[in-house]
């Protein structure tokens, strides 16, 4: 039989709320008067942009883009390229990224480049979480919910193998053999 993961809590539901508060009364206070492009990755930021947004309350615009790497399993390579790109136009726009992890950095730094080039009049990051411990290029993190140990996450949004996004905490696992 295949080693099955167990999953522990490491930031509850009601953590990860008081915390998506905390990041949104910072943003509002930035942002509320510049009418904002929030550029969201998916798959992961989903839930994370769905509760974000609902306590930005002033005009803003939302947007996702997929990008992927050309790696296999957990380790990225380092070629990150973009699948599904923006319909809207960055150049002008105060622009945030909304992001749920930043590990390597290799995903966050290659789309602050790419949007970098296209003009935006600003152009910020926030994250859910940061693991430092794995970082292999430096990322400049504007807005941090919580930095993370070097343990492999799931739940509110993020995955294992697809797996595990609908968890309302963020869990970590860890593999029995
Ligand atoms: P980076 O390019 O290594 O910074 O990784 C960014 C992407 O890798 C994130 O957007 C996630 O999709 C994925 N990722 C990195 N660490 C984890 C984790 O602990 N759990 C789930 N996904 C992760």
């Amino acid at each position: 039989m295949s080693a099955q993961p167990r999953v522990h809590i490491l930031f509850s539901h009601d953590e990860i709320k008081a915390t998506v508060r905390r990041l949104a009364a910072e943003i509002k206070k930035d942002y509320q008067a510049r009418d904002p492009l929030l550029i969201g990755i998916l798959t992961g930021s989903f839930m994370f942009m769905a509760d974000l947004i609902r306590l930005l309350d002033f005009p803003l615009e939302v947007e996702f883009v997929r990008l992927s790497s050309y790696g296999r399993g957990r380790q990225s390579s380092g070629k990150v390229r973009v699948v599904k790109g923006l319909t809207s136009s960055v150049k002008g726009r105060d622009v945030l990224i909304i992001e749920d992890i930043v590990d390597t950095g290799l995903t966050t730094s290659f789309l602050l480049d790419y949007l970098r080039k296209k003009k935006p009049a600003s152009l910020k990051l926030c994250a859910l979480t940061d693991k430092p411990s794995r970082r292999q290029t430096p990322v400049i993190i504007d807005y941090l919910g919580f930095t993370v140990p070097d343990k492999f996450l799931v739940g509110y949004g993020l995955d294992w193998d697809e797996k595990f996004r609908n968890l309302p905490d963020i869990c970590y696992l860890e593999v029995e053999e």
